[in-house]
């Protein structure tokens, strides 16, 4: 079987955040009970995916290393890369090109959170072709990209941020591309806002006839976490959820561990050494379940 690897992009300013990101970047607040990287991590691992590349700031970095160290702990590998300026989603994919070498890669936006029955994602992976994207109604489109379809349900066009959305289906902050976008990246030109479009880029597979849309459904929850208020919105969603089912959200030992990365042995020495922690006393719990 092909191999997919990931990507995680954790830069810029979090402008929007202010002060709260005057400290660090917007992927290290926590929502809820954990940093919001968490997420964005969980969605990857139970994708299937176990070498990761996460690119942030020079600035962040080191403490994006001290959370996931090489990322052995938890049965991964993680490498690093530095985006200094935000020059736009696709630059990710050129900062990426030797990591993705001749294999798939998963992008992933350090700020999105997506809740639900993962197992799509792990399938698509595995089908796609060149490049698939997920699109997914909303009731504020204009503050996306925006997918036209076709009545076959095809894709017509993609447009960023439109003032007048041609639909209600935003493309989600997940994407998976085969090891020709790097390539293709470097031939975009910045946009307006001077940065490398991630919209362009599938614009562009699109004109060759190699984009695939995906839909994804309403039992599928996805978060945004732009501004204080979908902040605080996350954090009480994941929070409602997490006390109802006495299951957390986004635990990246417990997904490391159900998915088959982290074997039981090395989870229990890794959670031994946790501090006294309703964080370590769930961990445990779940040892004694699985
Ligand atoms: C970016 C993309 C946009 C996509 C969105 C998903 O928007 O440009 O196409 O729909 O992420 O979160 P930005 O975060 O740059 O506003």
């Amino acid at each position: 079987m092909k191999k997919t690897k990931g990507i995680i992009l954790a830069g810029g300013k979090g402008t929007r955040l202010f002060p709260l990101t005057k400290l660090y970047s917007k992927q290290l607040i926590n929502v809820y009970d954990k940093p919001l990287i968490y997420y964005p991590l969980s969605t990857l691992i139970l994708s299937g995916i176990d070498h990761i590349l996460l690119i942030s700031t020079q600035k962040d970095i080191p403490l994006y290393k001290k959370l996931f160290k090489d990322g052995k702990d938890l049965g991964l590998k993680i490498e690093y890369a530095v985006q200094n300026k935000p020059k736009g989603i696709a630059q990710a994919l050129i900062i990426g090109e030797d990591f993705i070498k001749n294999d798939d890669v998963m992008l992933i936006l350090g700020d999105n959170i997506f809740f639900g029955d993962m197992d799509f994602l792990r399938k698509s992976r595995e089908k796609n072709e060149n490049a698939t994207i997920f699109a997914y109604n909303v009731s504020d489109p204009e503050r996306y990209g925006v997918v036209e379809f076709d009545s076959k349900g095809r894709v017509i066009s993609i447009e960023e941020k439109p003032k007048i959305p041609k639909s209600n289906y935003a493309v989600c902050g997940l994407y998976i591309y085969d090891s020709m976008c790097s390539k293709y990246a470097k031939r975009l030109k910045p946009s307006k806002r001077n940065e490398l479009e991630i919209t362009d880029l599938n614009n562009l597979y699109l004109s060759n006839g190699q984009l695939k849309c995906e839909k994804m459904g309403r039992g599928i929850a996805w978060l945004d976490t732009g501004t204080p208020e979908s902040l605080l919105d996350a954090s009480l969603f994941i929070g409602a959820i997490e006390q109802r089912q006495n299951l957390k959200v986004g635990c990246i030992e417990e997904v490391c561990l159900r998915i088959g990365f982290l074997k039981r042995k090395n989870y229990l020495k890794l959670v031994k050494k946790y501090p006294e922690s309703d964080y370590k006393k769930y961990l445990l719990k779940i040892y004694e379940e699985i």
